[in-house]
């Protein structure tokens, strides 16, 4: 009798990296290969690796994990943040569909699923590729931004507020010795989660979020108010989005005319420093927040992440992306993920929180 043949997935990790997306590639292998005896194709470099000829893959056996995977930042299959297949960015400056020549990869290497682990974009471009080239797709959520719908935390985020609580308490005793008013500027793009978490874990005075507008002398009046109850020095957690004070965002610009967030820290602690006659100093924290070994939080939920991820296949289902929600892992589906994004809630337990501290949002 002719052997049957295995079932074969694809693997992937989408958009800007971060600790706990390896933890997760592992999870999807063990319960995959183990669990239904299935291959997994790993593809390297995101959708990027599908649009080479021959596509960049590899199969993820067992054998390829030495027992360090799970404590490993990173992605060891690599990733792109650019190059949407819908709308690629041409050498000659056109822009131009390849869609195709994803779908055309998949089928050459007969990939019956894929397991896309991303960001809300992500999920959205992974979705429509596999949904026109009909084969099953599970998306699995990752961002140190926290942003994305449904889930109570990505991959990604426990570590990127540990990394920022970490920088918190670096710059505390330095501030104290100095008697200067410490800015630490986070990532997040357009949403507060890593500032307001950092904020309440590192013992803030001020956290600036995009959020809750704030008004600069609000801030100066809480750190003046400070001093004068005897404390020397403060920390002030800002959120790369935050506006400046007649309301523009603050961009790095680098070559090509790329454009980031970047700079807020540096505009927001000037003010102060005008303002109160305190002594400022900026760090911008930037991508030590993805890097290096993911918390335990990140490894438990990239490991549940992959594990539902494959059972969800197993059961026929599509178009879903698994998430966290009150201590379980649950999946919901993906078009109702990428129609919205996750921000800080103004109302919510943590806000009131901080302000329950004392913490100023400058509002
Ligand atoms: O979305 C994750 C993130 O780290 C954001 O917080 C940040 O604004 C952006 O990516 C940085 O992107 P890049 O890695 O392309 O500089």
């Amino acid at each position: 009798m002719a052997e049957s043949k295995k079932k074969r997935i694809g693997l992937l990790t989408s958009g800007g990296d971060c600790a706990g997306l390896n933890a997760a590639i592992r999870a999807v292998v063990c319960r995959a290969v183990n669990g239904f005896g299935w291959e997994v194709m790993g593809i390297r470099e995101g959708t990027a690796g599908l649009l080479q000829r021959p596509p960049l893959v590899e199969e993820l056996g067992m054998r390829v994990f030495t027992g360090n995977i799970l404590r490993m930042g990173g992605t060891i299959l690599g990733t792109v943040n650019k190059g949407n297949p819908f709308a690629y960015p041409m050498p000659d400056g056109t822009v131009k569909d390849r869609s195709n020549e994803v779908i055309e990869a998949w089928r050459e290497l007969d990939i019956a699923a894929l397991i896309g682990i991303g960001g809300d974009g992500s999920m959205a471009i992974l979705s429509r590729l596999t949904q026109q080239g009909g084969i099953p797709f599970i998306g699995i959520p990752k961002t140190i931004d926290n942003d994305v719908a449904f889930t109570e935390a990505a991959i990604g985020f426990n570590t990127a507020v540990t990394r920022a609580t970490d920088a918190l308490d670096c710059l505390q005793p330095t501030a104290a010795s100095h008697h200067r008013v410490m800015i630490l500027e986070v990532m997040g793009r357009d949403a507060g989660h890593i500032a307001l978490n950092t904020g309440i874990a590192g013992g803030a005075n001020v956290i600036l979020i995009p959020e809750i507008p704030y008004n600069i002398q609000k801030v100066a009046d809480h750190i003046v108010t400070l001093q004068e109850r005897g404390r020397s020095h403060a920390l002030v957690v800002c959120a790369e989005a935050v506006r400046t004070s007649s309301g523009e965002a603050v961009y790095d610009t680098h070559s090509k005319g790329a454009r980031r967030y970047g700079g807020i820290g540096h505009v927001v602690g000037e003010q102060i420093e005008e303002l109160t006659g305190a002594e400022t100093r900026v760090t911008i924290l930037g991508h030590v927040a993805r890097g290096g070994s993911p918390v335990a939080m990140d490894r438990v939920l990239a490991s549940a992440f992959g594990v539902h991820a494959v059972d969800l296949l197993a059961a026929g289902k599509r178009d879903r992306m698994v998430v966290w929600q009150h201590r379980e892992v649950v999946d919901v589906p993906i078009e109702e993920v990428i129609t919205r994004m996750r921000a800080v809630d103004v109302n919510g337990t943590l806000v009131r929180t901080a302000r329950g501290l004392g913490i100023s949002f400058g509002d």
